[in-house]
């Protein structure tokens, strides 16, 4: 078969084959198709789209282009849990734990920091002794002792979709559903979990900023999920401001162990049980949402769920008195205010500028080989819809150093737009996708 003749005939508008489908993942793997060809391909693929049959197709090669992890071993149904990739979205900590106390099996491969957003690994390492290296074989042993393991990939998984992701980075070709979600479904599929519950993030602080664009790639996942015949389910959440109140890495685990602790509340705990609840439906613990969230908040109530943090982190080398004592975690030397430049409401955030603002104090990486400061970060003083007077903390910045402070206060000036009208509040859970159904918040959509 002649590549040049696939990508002439996707530019065309045609569905491709299964096999030349396959032939595209294995060129991607392998090195056999060179870039330029991937590449075209891809941006034919941008402008003509796939549909169902394609997508999963492109899915399941991209899964099998490497090693498939194997979660046999582990009793019951392993349940993973994905985001599209917020700012201050500590839920994997918030919700892992929670869900392991409720007997459910969270074996769950993460990924670090990518642009704007966190990643999880970098977070549990912000935690003195901390490790996210663990052995397949210490993985599903942890899980299966303890309920829950949050690790990074040991084993060479989606080979095609490292070689499509780096190119669809430098080619302008991200932005696209199927590819998108098949991106990040076969990664899932290849991590081996029985059931899969996605966060599929929607706002100014989202892969896809309009409710329309993220509820089609949650269609398209959980689509995927039913040709190759696994449950995944997607809830579509609000990214138009940070979820916590904590960026930043150590900050977030704070946060997380804050709420495990019972102290605070909030959005973040909010979607977490949302989450959560569908985990536990999924793995058999719960009959429904309100059981789920009512199993869950009683884990909390009780102190499991913190218990159970203690054990993952202790189970991964770290220090788990972190969890009765946060002044272990890494702390900033510099604690500084971002005054609100005028009175008003807060009327919208740019999310992603946030976010981008801890990554260049070091919170997260510009390049492959930055190294993170686990320290810095920002703590949100307000949320969409709060008033402020002028010259009131909208944030403060936990720094490394004081010369850090100007291009951060200005850049979260910048980020956090202040008005005379108060908005409407948003809801937190916008849609949630099943296989038959699409259920929309009060007001956001049709009810399919
Ligand atoms: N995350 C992924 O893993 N893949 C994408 O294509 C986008 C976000
Ligand atoms: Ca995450």
């Amino acid at each position: 078969m002649n590549f040049v003749d696939i990508i002439m005939k996707k530019k065309a508008g045609f569905p491709l084959s299964d096999e030349e489908i396959r032939l595209f993942a294995e060129g991607a793997a392998t090195g056999s198709v060179p870039d330029y060809q991937l590449s075209a391909l891809l941006m034919a693929i941008c402008f003509q789209g796939m549909d169902m049959r394609e997508t999963t197709t492109l899915t399941m090669s991209m899964m099998h282009s490497g090693d498939v992890v194997d979660l046999s071993g582990i009793d019951g149904i392993c349940v993973d849990k994905h985001s599209t990739g917020g700012v201050g979205d500590t839920t994997t900590l918030v919700l892992a734990p929670l869900a392991a106390a409720c007997g459910a099996h969270v074996a769950k491969l993460s990924g670090r920091g990518l642009g704007h957003t966190g990643g999880t690994l970098d977070k549990l390492e912000s935690i003195p002794g901390c490790s996210v290296d663990i052995s397949e074989e210490n993985f599903i042993r942890q899980v299966q002792e303890i309920g829950c393991a949050v690790i990074g990939q040991t084993k060479n998984l989606c080979p095609a979709d490292k070689a499509l992701y780096a190119l669809r980075d430098v080619t302008g070709t991200v932005g696209c559903v199927p590819l998108i979600a098949s991106s990040i479904v076969s990664k899932k599929l290849a991590s081996g979990a029985g059931a899969i519950v996605l966060d599929v993030k929607t706002g100014t602080g989202a892969l896809m900023k309009t409710l329309e664009d993220s509820v089609k790639l949650a269609e398209a996942m959980v689509g995927i999920g039913q040709y190759a015949g696994k449950p995944i389910f997607a809830l579509v959440t609000g990214m138009d401001q940070p979820l916590g109140t904590h960026v930043g890495n150590a900050l977030e685990v704070k946060e997380a162990i804050d709420i495990l602790s019972g102290r605070i509340n909030g959005d973040l705990l909010e979607v977490s049980l949302e989450l959560g609840a569908r985990m536990l439906i999924a793995g058999g613990q719960a009959e429904n949402v309100g059981d789920g969230k009512a199993q869950m908040m009683e884990a909390l109530r009780s102190g499991a769920g913190l218990r159970k943090l203690a054990e993952m982190i202790q189970a991964q080398g770290g220090n788990p008195a972190v969890c009765e004592d946060i002044s272990l975690l890494p702390q900033a030397p510099v604690i500084l205010p971002v005054p609100a430049p005028v009175s008003g409401y807060v009327t919208r955030m740019d999310t992603t500028a946030i976010g981008y603002c801890t990554q260049h104090m070091g919170a997260g990486r510009a390049q492959k080989t930055d190294i993170i400061d686990p320290a810095v970060g920002l703590v949100m003083q307000v949320r969409l819809g709060d008033y402020v007077e002028a010259g009131q903390p909208i944030a403060m910045l936990h720094l490394r150093n004081e010369q850090q402070a100007a291009p951060a206060i200005e850049a979260m000036q910048q980020a956090v737009e202040i008005g005379d009208k108060k908005p409407k509040k948003l809801p937190l859970v916008y849609a949630f996708v099943s296989a038959n159904s699409i259920i929309y918040a009060d007001g956001y959509g049709k009810v399919r």
